[in-house]
């Protein structure tokens, strides 16, 4: 169970604590003044399904931007979580690569 999270936003980066352990991270770069790319998206291996990696999404989410992302299609964990929170695939990239997009703003 998810407890005693807190979240520090230091300008892009977002980092999820359980108290002063560092469980995850990632990286919102800004493209414009309404949208994002989002990148280096972990859950440090002992606490992954736990619902970490939900946290931290819709942490990122509350930044009411429009966020694209790429994720391998082999990697059911991650594309189920991005899917799960609002995101639809728009395109493949190389390397097997989706191309995901969550649209926020008009
Ligand atoms: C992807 C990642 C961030 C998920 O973090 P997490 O804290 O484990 O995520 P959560 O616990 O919130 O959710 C995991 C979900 O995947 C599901 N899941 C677990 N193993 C699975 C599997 N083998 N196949 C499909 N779904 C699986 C869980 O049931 C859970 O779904 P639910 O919320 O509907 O029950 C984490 O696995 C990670 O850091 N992976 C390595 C880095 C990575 O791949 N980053 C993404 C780059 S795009």
């Amino acid at each position: 169970m998810v407890n005693n999270v807190s979240l520090k936003n230091k300008g892009e980066i977002f980092t999820l604590q359980k108290g002063k352990v560092c469980v995850g991270r990632c990286k919102l770069y800004r493209t414009n003044k309404h949208s994002a790319i989002l990148g280096n998206f972990i859950v440090y291996k002992r606490y992954r399904n736990k619902g970490y990696g939900s946290v931290l999404l819709s942490s990122v989410i509350k930044t009411r931007l429009n966020i694209m992302l790429w994720v391998d299609i082999d990697n059911p964990v991650a594309y189920r979580l991005y899917t799960k929170h609002g995101f639809k695939q728009i395109g493949m990239g190389s390397d097997k690569l989706a191309i995901l997009f969550l649209k926020q703003k008009m």
